[in-house]
């Protein structure tokens, strides 16, 4: 027997990267998606490339506030009428030494990392409960899971939300629903492309056992995955895509030079 049944996911931060990835990831698989982002012409430009009308639904919004997130969720259930799948990705960094990271930098990086996916989740919740549950996934980062130098707003935030997965992975479970967290390491987007100097490019090949940075679609087929039923005992974890990054610690330039020679 087929399944007539056509899933609905939402992506936040969907205009461009890791994001726009994982919209198409999941239009290939023949799901709707609902694409937001607070870059209403960047989002537009997305959804033009996509040229699937019919299955799209463009959401302008910004996710730290609550009111416009409560505006996209009404638009999904207008259009789609169901929900199996949030992808709360949309993020911003500030790159800064700790003391002096300002208030509002802090305030932020936590509205927009932290906030923000907590309050989809929980509009998310309900309508993903009426059609018999679904999956949430969070993308945190290889920065949430160890600390380094100018990520005092941005790290604490990805390990927040790290935590803020496993509080929702318990209560959601009741629901049907699943919480899991996907952290990437260093992915070739186009910013990273355009603020990785050659140093710092050299220093991840040379840091990541895999010797190299990810693929946005690298981190979209895991996103994807977590979000299918394939992954149906899955919740509550947190997945690292970063080529053995947060494994391999912080090793030392000697040993990892007598890997290289192996
Ligand atoms: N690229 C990397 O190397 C990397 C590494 C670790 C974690 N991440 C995380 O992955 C996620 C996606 O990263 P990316 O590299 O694709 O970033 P990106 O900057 O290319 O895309 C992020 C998208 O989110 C949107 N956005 C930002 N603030 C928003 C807000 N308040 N409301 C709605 N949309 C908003 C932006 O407009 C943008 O389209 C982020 O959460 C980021 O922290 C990225």
């Amino acid at each position: 027997m087929t399944d007539t049944v056509t899933k609905t996911a939402l992506i936040t931060g969907a205009a461009r990267g890791i994001g726009l990835a994982t919209a198409k990831r999941f239009l290939a698989e023949g799901w709707q998606v609902g694409l937001l982002d607070i870059d209403s012409a960047e989002l537009a430009k997305a959804a033009t490339a996509i040229a699937q009308p019919e299955r799209t639904l463009v959401l302008s919004c910004d996710v730290a506030f609550p009111e416009q997130l409560e505006a996209a969720f009404a638009a999904i259930s207008r259009r789609f009428g169901r929900l199996d799948a949030l992808v709360n990705n949309a993020g911003v960094a500030v790159f800064k030494p700790l003391l002096e990271t300002t208030h509002d930098e802090w305030q932020r990086v936590l509205a927009v990392n932290l906030s923000g996916p907590f309050l989809a989740t929980q509009l998310a919740a309900p309508l993903m409960a009426d059609t018999g549950g679904g999956a949430v996934v969070n993308i945190a980062s290889i920065s949430g899971l160890r600390a380094s130098t100018l990520r005092v707003a941005y790290g604490t935030s990805k390990a927040a939300l790290i935590h803020l997965t496993k509080q929702q992975a318990m209560e959601l479970a009741a629901l049907g629903i699943r919480a899991n967290a996907v952290a990437p390491g260093p992915v070739e987007t186009a910013m990273a492309r355009a603020v990785h100097s050659q140093e710092i490019r050299a220093d991840y090949r040379d840091a990541i056992p895999l010797g190299r940075y990810g693929l946005e679609e690298e981190l979209a087929e895991a996103i994807f995955f977590l979000c299918s039923d394939k992954a149906s005992y899955i919740t509550g974890q947190v997945i690292a895509v970063d080529g053995g990054f947060d494994a391999a610690g912080i090793g030392l330039a000697t040993l990892r030079g007598e890997r290289r020679n192996m």
